[in-house]
C-alpha cells in the first residue's frame, strides 16, 4: 500500500523529504533574516564547530561555513575535551544587523562532572564571511543557551543548568545581560522544570524564547537524549513567566503518537516563519535501523515539519501527525543525495570545503593538497584510541547505504608502528579502520592491518603483494553493518577484512555518550611516535545509496 501510493506520487506529487540534513546534526537552531534561513548544529568534540547552513527555500540546504573556526575560540586540546563532550546544542539569532550564535563549551562530561560547561555567544555582522567574533562569556554555568530581546530592548539569556542544591535535577534558568559583554544584571532564576515530573531523567532542555502575538512562548526539550526525547511548548505574558503548558503538548513526540514510528527520538525543536506567514519548525530526530534502537550509525539527524496555529494560539508540528521522512504536499522533493568525489587537484579542494572536520583542535595542521594533486596526511604520535588529536581528517556519512574508499598511494611503512589508512569513526572508543603498516612479526613487508572496536578490539594482519604499490581500501556501509576491504594495484576485486556490526557505532561503552553519529575518516599515525612518513591519499569518494522512497 505504502509503495505504491509513493510510486503514483512521483508524477504528480510533491512532500518535503526528511531528513534535511542527512548525517549526523543534532539540536538545531533555526532563523530566517529576510529571504534567507539559517540553520545551526552541534558538533562536540570535533572541529570547526557549529556549521552554519544556508537555504533560501527549507528544501535546499548548503553548508557555508562554521561559528567556531579558531582555535582561540574554541580550544579543544587533549584531555580538555572528552568525546561528546566539547561543543552543545547551539542557539542561533539575529538583532539589528548582527548574527549571534549562542552555545556552550563543555570540557568535562562523565560521572565526574557535575556541570561545567560555560555559555558563551559569537557574533558576526555578516553571516556569509565564514568569520565570527571570539567568544563572549556569560557569567553563568549551564549550556543550551538562548539569547532574546525584549521589545524593550532588554536581553535575557535562557539555558538549561542543574540546581546544585538538589542533586542533579536540571531546570530551565535565566537572567538579563549585557548584550556588550555579557554580564548578568540580574539573578539567576529558575523560570521553568518543564511537564515532565522532576526527575533526573526528565532533562529540561534546549529552550527557546519567542515574542508571538500576545504571549512569550517558551519551547524546550525534555525527557532525556535517547527514546523518551520530545519537545514542549508554554506561554505566559511575561519572558519569565508564569507559565501554562500548552494542551496539545508534546509538541513533537512521534513515539507518543505511534509506538512504531520510524523517526524516533525526536525534539530539541525551534520555530521559525516564512516571509508569507507560514510556520515550521526543525528538530533532531534518529532512523533506527534493523528492528530496534542498537542500530543508529547517522546518529541524530535534522528534520523539518509544518507548523500551524490553532485558534487560540498553540502550536501544532504536521498537523498533530508524527514527523516523518516523506510528508506530502508539503514545500518540494529535493533532489537525491549527491556522490561525493574529492581528488584534492587544488588547495581549495579542502581549504574551501566545509565538510571537512579534525577531531578536536589539531596543535600545527596535517593534512594538505600534494602539488600533483591528492590529499597529504603528515602522521602524528597520536593514534586512533588516544583521547587527543590525531591526524585524521572526517567527513560525516550521509546515507545508511554508502560506500566509502580512497586511494593511498604508495605508502611504504618505515616500522610497524607507522600506519596510515581509513576509518569509521564515532570516538576513539568506537572506530573501525583498515589501514597499511608493517608485518608486526618483523619480515619487514607490507601488511593491512584492520581493528575493530567492538570490546574487545581485534586486529588482524593481511599480507600484502607489493612493497610500495598503491591500496584502495573501503568501508562499504550497509543499514546495520559495515564492511571493510582491500585492493592492490590494478586489481578489481576487493578483499574482505572485516564485517562490523554497526552496534559498535551506536552504542557506547560505559561512561561513553552517544551525541553524535558516524563519520568517514583518513588517518596517519605514528602509533605513539612521530612519523617521518606522509601519506597520499588520490581521492576521497563517497557515494550513497539513496533510499527508493528519495529517488524521485
Ligand atoms: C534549588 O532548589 C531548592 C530546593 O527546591 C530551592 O530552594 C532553590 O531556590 C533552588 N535554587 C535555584 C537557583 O533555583
Ligand atoms: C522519572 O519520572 C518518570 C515519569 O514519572 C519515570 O518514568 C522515571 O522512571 C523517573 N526516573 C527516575 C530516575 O526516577
Ligand atoms: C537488536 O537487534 C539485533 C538483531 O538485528 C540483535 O542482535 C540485538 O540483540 C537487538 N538488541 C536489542 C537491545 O534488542
Ligand atoms: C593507543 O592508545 C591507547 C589509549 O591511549 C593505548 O591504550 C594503546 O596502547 C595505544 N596503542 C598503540 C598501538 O600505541
Ligand atoms: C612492532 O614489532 C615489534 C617486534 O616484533 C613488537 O614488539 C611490537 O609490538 C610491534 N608494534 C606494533 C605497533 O605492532
Amino acid at each position: 500500500m505504502r509503495l505504491l501510493s509513493l510510486s503514483l506520487c512521483v508524477a504528480v506529487c510533491t512532500a518535503l523529504i526528511n531528513p534535511i540534513l542527512p548525517g549526523w546534526n543534532p539540536d538545531p537552531s533555526i532563523l530566517r533574516v529576510g529571504k534567507d534561513y539559517f540553520l545551526a548544529t552541534s558538533t562536540f568534540e570535533q572541529f570547526p564547530g557549529h556549521p552554519i547552513y544556508h537555504s533560501t527555500d527549507l528544501v535546499q540546504w548548503k553548508c557555508i561555513g562554521h561559528a567556531l573556526s579558531r582555535v582561540s575560540q574554541i580550544p579543544l586540546f587533549g584531555s580538555g575535551g572528552p568525546p561528546d563532550g566539547g561543543i552543545w546544542a547551539p542557539g542561533l539569532r539575529y538583532h539589528k544587523g548582527t548574527f549571534y550564535l549562542a552555545t556552550a563549551s563543555r570540557f568535562v562530561y562523565g560521572p565526574e562532572a557535575k556541570l561545567m560547561s560555560r555559555p558563551f555567544f559569537v557574533t558576526t555582522q555578516d553571516i556569509f564571511s565564514n568569520v565570527w567574533s571570539d567568544p563572549i562569556y556569560l557569567d553563568s554555568l549551564g549550556y543550551d543557551l538562548d539569547l532574546f530581546w525584549d521589545s524593550n530592548g532588554d536581553v535575557y539569556a535562557t539555558w538549561s543548568g542543574i540546581n546544585n542544591s538538589v542533586d542533579r535535577i536540571y531546570g530551565i534558568y535565566q537572567h538579563k545581560i549585557d548584550i556588550a559583554t555579557g554580564d548578568a544584571l540580574t539573578p539567576t532564576t529558575e523560570i521553568y522544570t518543564g511537564i515532565l515530573p522532576q526527575n533526573s531523567s526528565a532533562r529540561p532542555e534546549g529552550p527557546h524564547l519567542y515574542h508571538i502575538g500576545q504571549y512569550y512562548y517558551l519551547l524546550i526539550a525534555e525527557g532525556g537524549t535517547s527514546a523518551p526525547h520530545r519537545a514542549t511548548v508554554a506561554r505566559g505574558p511575561t519572558p519569565s513567566g508564569p507559565w501554562t503548558f500548552s494542551p496539545h503538548n508534546p509538541l513533537v513526540y512521534n513515539i507518543g503518537l505511534d509506538p512504531n514510528a520510524a523517526v524516533r527520538w525526536t525534539g530539541h525543536a525551534d520555530l521559525v516563519q516564512t516571509p508569507t506567514g507560514e510556520w515550521f519548525g526543525t528538530m533532531l530526530g534518529t532512523r533506527p535501523q534493523g528492528g530496534n534502537e542498537s542500530h543508529i550509525s547517522l546518529g541524530r539527524e535534522t528534520f523539518l515539519y509544518p507548523v500551524t496555529w490553532t485558534q487560540d494560539g498553540w502550536p501544532i508540528a504536521n498537523g498533530g501527525k508524527p514527523v516523518t521522512e516523506h510528508i506530502p504536499d508539503v514545500l518540494y522533493d529535493k533532489s537525491p543525495l549527491a556522490p561525493y568525489m574529492n581528488e584534492f587537484k587544488s588547495k581549495k579542494d579542502l581549504s574551501s570545503d566545509t565538510s571537512f572536520y579534525y577531531v578536536r583542535t589539531q596543535y600545527k595542521p596535517f593534512a594538505s593538497v600534494a602539488s600533483g594533486g591528492g590529499l597529504v596526511l603528515k602522521g602524528n604520535a597520536y593514534n586512533l584510541s588516544d583521547r587527543d588529536a590525531p591526524a585524521l581528517l572526517l567527513r560525516r556519512q550521509s546515507a545508511y547505504e554508502e560506500t566509502f574508499e580512497t586511494r593511498l598511494d604508495a605508502f611504504a611503512p618505515a616500522t610497524n608502528w607507522t600506519e596510515a589508512g581509513l576509518s569509521v569513526w564515532y570516538g576513539e572508543f568506537l572506530h573501525h579502520d583498515i589501514g597499511v603498516t608493517l608485518d608486526p612479526a618483523g619480515s619487514g613487508k607490507r601488511v593491512i592491518i584492520t581493528r575493530t572496536l567492538t570490546y574487545p578490539t581485534v586486529i588482524t594482519y593481511t599480507p600484502l603483494k607489493s612493497a610500495s604499490g598503491n591500496v584502495r581500501l573501503r568501508a562499504v556501509a550497509q543499514s546495520t553493518s559495515y564492511t571493510l576491504g582491500f585492493a592492490e594495484g590494478d586489481d578489481e576485486e576487493f578483499t574482505t577484512t572485516a564485517t562490523v556490526d554497526a552496534y559498535y557505532v551506536t552504542v557506547p561503552p560505559p561512561n561513553g555518550a552517544f551525541f553524535k553519529g558516524t563519520s568517514f575518516g583518513l588517518y596517519n599515525t605514528g602509533n605513539g611516535r612521530a612519523t617521518l612518513v606522509k601519506a597520499r591519499f588520490a581521492y576521497w569518494k563517497q557515494i550513497p545509496v539513496v533510499p527508493a522512497v528519495n529517488a524521485q
